[in-house]
């Protein structure tokens, strides 16, 4: 057998790339392997303005190269799996080619011309190698067809795609327009947020989010969520979760947004330290604080998220005698609403009926309690909304009934039946926010949440 020297130019004639024809190669000096063979590739890089890693590149590339040479004139059964690792680099150029057609952001920065080099020279080393070697291995031809399918699929992604990517920005702008108009057309039905100017609850949407919670573990049945209802300026869309397999209160997850939420991308997190962990699970965030109930000993308590500072008060009258319907433990049942913060329990002396007590948010003490009919072990929950407690009983599996409401301010109480369709029977956390005027439920380890529609006069 003869002893064969190759020596690969790569030249830059950027953007066509030009091969040398064979007579114009270079010999190498042949030196003697124990079998008498000796393979010698070596790289001409005339641009010193070659980019390094694509030189890197090429050269990885030539050393495979090299290796598929010699093998070739071995005549070595290992001929596959060499092909094998050459192949294996086309394929990270695919990838980074199916990368580029999945992201747009990718489209832009995408160097189509640079790539259209590097596939060119594939095409023309293993043209050459082919040649050199007047080999007629079906591994070059599915090599070569590899290769030739890839610079059509550059081609492609620089012609059609890139109209492709601006029929996507117009649609994604008249997406954007749409949406502007819808929420231009809620403010027109709902220009009274903030306003009490009604009289009380007509009904409640069907259910608008279903989703299992952040944890994605349905046995995380005791939590809530929701969003803050007196959010301080830069936390306007906050959103926070919390939740456990026990009625125990370890932690709070907050998101900057709902997306976030749903994405399950928390912005921080807070464990609670010893000592100061809570229970119950009717706890809200108003004004950037968690509200919650401490465990031990049984108190309120507060979480400020600015400050981190936590500060409780003893609520001596408060029964631990007397929980909701569906969960044990919930003595104290924070709620916002358009006329601030609240908190509800039974006493010994209202015998298990509901107390509606109003916080001094300043003080974080009650300014002021109104007992009513409820009798709260038959209650599923409550809830404020303007002044007004709500209380729900349990109905069918799937429904839940608003069934009495007593008003702070005039003392007056009503019993209706305004449904409310549930995901599942239990829940342990269900308040209202004044700033969408939604209810927000913790529906056995799922988000729910629904509109509220008002009486007008
Ligand atoms: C080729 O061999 C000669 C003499 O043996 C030596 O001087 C020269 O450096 C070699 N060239 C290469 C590229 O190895
Ligand atoms: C190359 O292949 C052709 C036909 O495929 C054959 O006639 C020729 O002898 C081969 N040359 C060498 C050097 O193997
Ligand atoms: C190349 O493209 C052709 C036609 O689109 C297709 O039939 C073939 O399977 C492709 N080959 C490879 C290796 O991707
Ligand atoms: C409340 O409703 C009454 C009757 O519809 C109206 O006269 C009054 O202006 C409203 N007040 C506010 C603050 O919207
Ligand atoms: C929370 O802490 C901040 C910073 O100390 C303070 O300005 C704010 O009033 C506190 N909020 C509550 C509800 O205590």
């Amino acid at each position: 057998m003869m002893p064969l020297t190759l020596l690969l130019f790569f030249p830059i004639l950027s953007p066509a790339l030009a091969w040398l024809p064979m007579e114009d190669w270079e010999s190498g000096n042949v030196t003697t392997s124990a079998d008498g063979l000796e393979c010698f590739c070596s790289v001409f890089l005339p641009d010193s303005t070659f980019p390094a890693d694509r030189v890197q590149h090429m050269q990885q590339v030539t050393i495979d190269l090299k290796l598929e040479v010699e093998i070739q004139m071995n005549k070595l059964v290992h001929y596959r799996g060499k092909l094998d690792i050459f192949l294996g680099e086309l394929m990270d150029l695919t990838v980074r080619v199916a990368m580029m057609e999945g992201s747009a952001d990718d489209y832009i920065k995408l160097d189509f011309e640079l790539l259209r080099i590097e596939l060119r020279e594939f095409e023309a080393l293993v043209s050459q190698l082919k040649d050199s070697l007047n080999s007629s291995s079906p591994m070059f031809d599915s090599l070569y067809t590899e290769i030739h399918n890839m610079t059509l699929i550059v081609n492609q992604l620089e012609t059609i795609d890139k109209n492709n990517l601006e029929v996507i920005r117009i649609e994604f702008a008249k997406l954007q327009k749409k949406l502007e108009e819808c929420q231009k057309e809620m403010e027109f039905i709902k220009p009274d947020i903030g306003n009490c100017n009604h009289t009380g609850i007509m009904s409640i949407s069907k259910p608008t989010v279903i989703q299992i919670n952040a944890h994605l573990n349905a046995g995380y049945q005791y939590g809530g969520w929701g969003k803050d209802s007196k959010p301080v300026r830069g936390y306007e869309s906050m959103h926070w979760y919390g939740a456990y397999s026990t009625p125990s209160v370890y932690e709070f997850y907050l998101y900057s947004n709902y997306d976030k939420l749903i994405q399950r991308s928390s912005f921080t997190h807070h464990g609670l330290p010893q000592g100061y962990e809570g229970t119950g699970n009717n706890y809200v965030v108003h004004g950037n604080t968690v509200y919650y109930q401490a465990d031990n000993p049984f108190r309120m308590s507060k979480l400020n998220l600015t400050s981190s500072v936590y500060s409780h008060r003893q609520i001596t009258k408060a029964s631990e005698r007397f929980s909701y319907t569906y969960s044990p433990k919930q003595y104290l049942d924070f709620s916002a609403d358009e006329k601030g913060l609240w908190v509800m329990y039974a006493t010994e002396e209202s015998m298990g009926k509901i107390v509606v007590a109003k916080i001094d948010e300043k003080s974080f003490g009650i300014k002021g309690e109104w007992t009513t009919n409820a009798f709260k072990p038959l209650a599923g929950n409550a809830f404020m909304v303007c002044g007004v407690m709500y209380a729900t009983r349990p109905g069918d599996l799937q429904t839940e009934e608003i069934y009495y409401s007593y008003n702070t301010k005039t003392g007056e109480e009503k019993y209706m039946s305004i449904p409310l369709q549930k995901f599942q029977e239990k829940f342990v956390n269900l308040h209202y926010n004044p700033t969408d005027q939604r209810l927000y439920m913790y529906n056995n380890g799922y988000y729910v949440s629904y509109n509220v529609r008002f009486n007008k006069e």
